[in-house]
């Protein structure tokens, strides 16, 4: 496969006998970014009469930076078109944690990041995103909303053109390949049921923004045969994120499976049928989106709260809203199938050690003289 440039001494090495290689005829490369597997662990300080809540700990998934983000990426840094040795592009707001994740495991790989970014409410743990991606050197191109990244895509493309443009990865790194690390995480948590080590959950809580971790999973547990309803906390609006995309996400990742050489007896009904018949549903909500993407809500901040009390290190945008969503659920008496388990996507490590003094002066002049407005927010 040619160009694949990991590192000795980064920890950049392929994953040997990974948890899809019994599933595939060709797998992929896959590398070894994350400490697999995350532990699973009672959270009893989230029970609910009868209902008996667990947590499957993603952010313990790597000392560099955990969460969710770092299995996808095991996926798509070891594959073309991301495989190679120049910079890649991608998507999100400035405090995006996928952006952070990239550039982190592209420094490792001496790789830049070029970043189209578009605003958001500047909390401390954004601000604490945003120092790092500039002081690892990452690349501008802002725009102020959503929908003015079309501009900053031109920008990009044409007038602002670096000298050496990066490859595109959809935001979130939400692909068929970057779905492969939820499949995985699925299979994973199979293993950990039938090991013992929890018991099957009944309902599983994640938040949902670019659904690649969500339908990979849905689509791991389907492999595995483990039935569940997914419960899906949605941190963006329903234009954003919704059931026809949700549906188109698990299609792409099970067509990239097919690639792979997945049993194509598995896969006759397709995708819908592969999910129906392990019994593994999902449904959306999104009552906790509030006002609008990664604007804290009351809800998700005092759920950040209750779970520091806890030793859990949520934040205001994905975590907390989805910690959120299912304690509305338990208050609301919804008839919730019991045990819960709540993913915990997000990586909490410290970023400190990456950030360096002086770094709004490396920021787009325009972002820079927003920053106080946007703390404000
Ligand atoms: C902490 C965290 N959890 C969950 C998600 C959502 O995952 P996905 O984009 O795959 O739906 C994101 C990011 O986009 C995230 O940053």
């Amino acid at each position: 496969m040619g160009a694949l440039t990991t590192r000795p001494g980064e920890g950049l090495e392929l994953r040997q006998g990974h948890a899809l290689a019994g599933l595939l005829g060709r797998p992929p490369p896959c590398l070894r970014l994350a400490d697999l597997p995350t532990p699973v662990e009672r959270a009893a300080w989230l029970d609910r009469g009868d209902v008996e809540v667990w947590l499957k700990r993603d952010d313990r998934s790597s000392e560099i930076y955990g969460g969710g983000k770092v299995r996808k990426l095991e996926w798509l840094l070891a594959n073309p078109p991301f495989n190679g040795r120049g910079p890649i592009a991608s998507i999100g707001g400035i405090g995006s944690h996928h952006l952070v994740a990239l550039a982190l495991y592209l420094r490792g790989l001496d790789r830049r990041l070029h970043a189209l970014t578009f605003e958001q409410v500047v909390t401390p743990h954004v601000e604490a995103n945003l120092a790092t991606l500039a002081s690892l050197g990452v690349e501008f191109w802002h725009a102020r909303t959503r929908a003015g990244l079309g501009l900053a895509w031109l920008a990009y493309k044409t007038w602002r053109r670096p000298a050496e443009p990066g490859v595109m990865m959809a935001p979130g790194a939400s692909t068929g390949l970057g779905g492969f690390g939820f499949v995985g995480a699925g299979l994973e948590l199979a293993a950990q049921i039938r090991a013992g080590l929890l018991p099957k959950p009944g309902t599983i809580y994640i938040t949902g923004g670019s659904a690649g971790s969500s339908a990979g999973l849905a689509v791991g547990l389907a492999l595995a045969e483990v039935g569940a309803h997914l419960r899906i906390v949605s941190a963006v609006e329903a234009w954003s994120f919704n059931g026809l995309l949700y549906r188109r996400m698990i299609r792409q990742i099970v067509a990239t499976l097919a690639v792979h050489g997945l049993d194509p007896a598995r896969l006759r009904g397709g995708a819908d049928r592969l999910l129906a018949d392990a019994g593994v549903t999902w449904s959306i909500d999104h009552t906790q989106v509030g006002p609008g993407y990664a604007v804290p809500t009351d809800a998700g901040r005092a759920a950040v709260a209750f779970a520091g009390d806890h030793g859990i290190k949520l934040e205001t945008t994905y975590t907390g809203k989805c910690l959120a969503g299912l304690s509305a659920d338990l208050a609301a008496g919804a008839a919730i199938r019991g045990p819960v388990l709540l993913w915990n996507t997000h990586g909490c490590n410290d970023l400190t050690r990456w950030q360096s003094v002086g770094w709004e002066r490396r920021l787009p002049g325009k972002l820079r003289a927003r920053l106080p407005a946007l703390r404000g927010g």
